[in-house]
This record gives C-alpha cells, sequence and structure tokens, in this order.
C-alpha cells in the first residue's frame, strides 16, 4: 500500500484516478480547496494547506490545474506544489499532446509546468494525453442549446476517455519515474465536423452547425492535428461509445471555491 496525494482529484480525470488507486489498495489523499470535496482541503495558488497534504506521501499525482485562470496560474500551482515535494519518490504530472507545438497561452503555461517538474529534481513522469471526450462533450452541450452552433469544424482531435487516461495514470503512478511518458491517445482522430455530427445523431442537436473561421497559428494547428498523437491510439472507448453511453458532465455541479 503506497500513500499517495492526488492533486485535482475531484476533477473530471483525478476523481477516476482517485478511484482507480483506492480500487488497488492504496491510501489515498485528495487536494481540494472546497471543504468537504477531497480528503485535505488546500490551495495550490496560496500554498495553505499544501505541506499538510504532502506530509508522509510517497508519490503525488498532480492533476490540478486552472483553467479559467489562463495566466500563470498553473505554473505558480506547481511550484507551490514542488516546493512541498522534495521527499516523495515520484511525483507525476499530467499533461497535454502537442503544447509544445501550438502556440496557446494555456498550454505555454502547461510547457513552464513540465519544464519546473523537470528542473526540481523531483523523481517524475510526465504523461502527456490528448483531449477528453469529456471536454469536448462539455464544449458541445454548451452550444447545442444555441439556435447556430459555430464550431471550428475543420479542427482534427484524437478524443480520449477519462477513464482511459486515468487507468494509465493510476498505473504510472506505482511504477518507477519514467520522466517523459510514452503519448497516451484516443483510438480514432476525428475532425470537429465528426465530432459534432456523432453528437447530432444521439442528441438531436444542435440543429444548425455554422464553421468559426479560427485564424493565425493557433487556428492552423489544431486544423493540422498538432493535438494529436496518432502514433498513440491507446485508449478503448471511442467517441461514438462515449456519446450513447450518456455520461454526466464532469465540469458542472461543482461549487466554485470562494
Ligand atoms: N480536459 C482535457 O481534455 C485534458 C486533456 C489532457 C490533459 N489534461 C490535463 O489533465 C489535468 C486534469 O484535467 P481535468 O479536465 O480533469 O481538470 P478539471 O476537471 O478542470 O479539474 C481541475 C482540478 O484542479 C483542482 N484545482 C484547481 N485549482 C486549484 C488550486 N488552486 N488548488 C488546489 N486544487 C486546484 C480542482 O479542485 P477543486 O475545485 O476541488 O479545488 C479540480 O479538481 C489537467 O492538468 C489538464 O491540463 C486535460
Amino acid at each position: 500500500m503506497t500513500k499517495i496525494l492526488v492533486t485535482g482529484g475531484t476533477g473530471a480525470l483525478g476523481r477516476q484516478v482517485v478511484d482507480r488507486l483506492r480500487e488497488a489498495g492504496h491510501d489515498v489523499r485528495v487536494l481540494s480547496r472546497r471543504p468537504g470535496a477531497g480528503t485535505h482541503v488546500g490551495d495550490l495558488r496560496t500554498g495553505v494547506g499544501v505541506a499538510e497534504a504532502v506530509a508522509g506521501t510517497e508519490v503525488i499525482v498532480h492533476a490540478a490545474s486552472d483553467f479559467r485562470r489562463a495566466g500563470g496560474a498553473d505554473l505558480e500551482q506547481t511550484e507551490n506544489l514542488l516546493r512541498h515535494a522534495r521527499e516523495v519518490r515520484h511525483l507525476l504530472y499530467v499533461s497535454i499532446v502537442g503544447i509544445d507545438r501550438i502556440p496557446f497561452r494555456y498550454y505555454r503555461n502547461k510547457l513552464a509546468c513540465e519544464q519546473a517538474v523537470v528542473d526540481s529534481g523531483v523523481p517524475h513522469t510526465i504523461l502527456r494525453a490528448t483531449q477528453f471526450h469529456e471536454l469536448i462533450a462539455a464544449l458541445l452541450r454548451t452550444v447545442e442549446k444555441w439556435p447556430v452552433a459555430p464550431l471550428p469544424t475543420t479542427f482534427r482531435f484524437q478524443p480520449v476517455a477519462a477513464a482511459d487516461v486515468a487507468r494509465r495514470v493510476a498505473e504510472l503512478a506505482v511504477g518507477e519515474p519514467l520522466g517523459r511518458a510514452p503519448d497516451f491517445g484516443g483510438p480514432e482522430v476525428l475532425t470537429m465536423a465528426q465530432l459534432a455530427r456523432v453528437w447530432q445523431g444521439v442528441r438531436h442537436r444542435p440543429r444548425r452547425i455554422v464553421p468559426l473561421p479560427v485564424p493565425g497559428r493557433v487556428g492552423s494547428t489544431f486544423r493540422a492535428g498538432l493535438n494529436t498523437c496518432p502514433d498513440h491510439p491507446d485508449g478503448t472507448q471511442t467517441w461514438s461509445q462515449f456519446v450513447v453511453s450518456n455520461p454526466a458532465n464532469p465540469y458542472t455541479g461543482r461549487k466554485k471555491p470562494s
């Protein structure tokens, strides 16, 4: 039994990582800003509660991220965590495929987080995954309510079930540190138009889709699929299977921390 801290253990990916690790018999702590949501209350941005959550743990899975504060939030959070993580035998950082090739602000910060992990000297594994089915579904759930849904129809994605990524994370976390692990992608690369067609086939919405032009390098890199890793079609659940299963949206229903 290993003592493991999961940051972001209340999130779309993290909560499934926690389940897998507990099923395997590990002693798992969950850091959350919200009292009652995890086992330890703490805020990686301010550093409050982080030392207490880390104390005595052997492994950390760092899956916390603050997409809403695209500025330097994730880097600040990762640095605050690393400050207290000197004694752990393994830190696994969850990252995103293509962040070094796509000039998107959130991605630049993820890349800086990866570098901070490497520079810290803490034995680590960095696992980059492609976009989760859950994230694409959250986007489609938003636009399906609109009379006309503007979507970047020519963007390519290789969506993967967070459940598939969670299994991989749980397996890697209790193994030896690998440095950079092989990328982890979904079973197929599809355009946003193809993803939306499957969604419409099951949910009969959105009624009308119009192509959303995304100029500049961010647009061209997503159109070129630089966010995909076709050599690693590792996830097993396809987008169609995911949509048919009609899962709850893990990005809603969380009370925002004050
Ligand atoms: N979503 C994707 O498609 C995708 C694809 C590849 C990789 N990733 C990466 O996978 C990781 C998990 O993504 P996700 O979509 O599962 O995230 P998510 O559902 O948005 O969850 C974010 C988590 O971060 C925690 N968090 C945020 N700010 C915090 C702070 N200041 N202190 C402590 N905890 C904080 C939240 O906990 P509380 O709200 O409970 O405090 C929550 O559990 C991220 O690193 C993301 O970049 C995501």
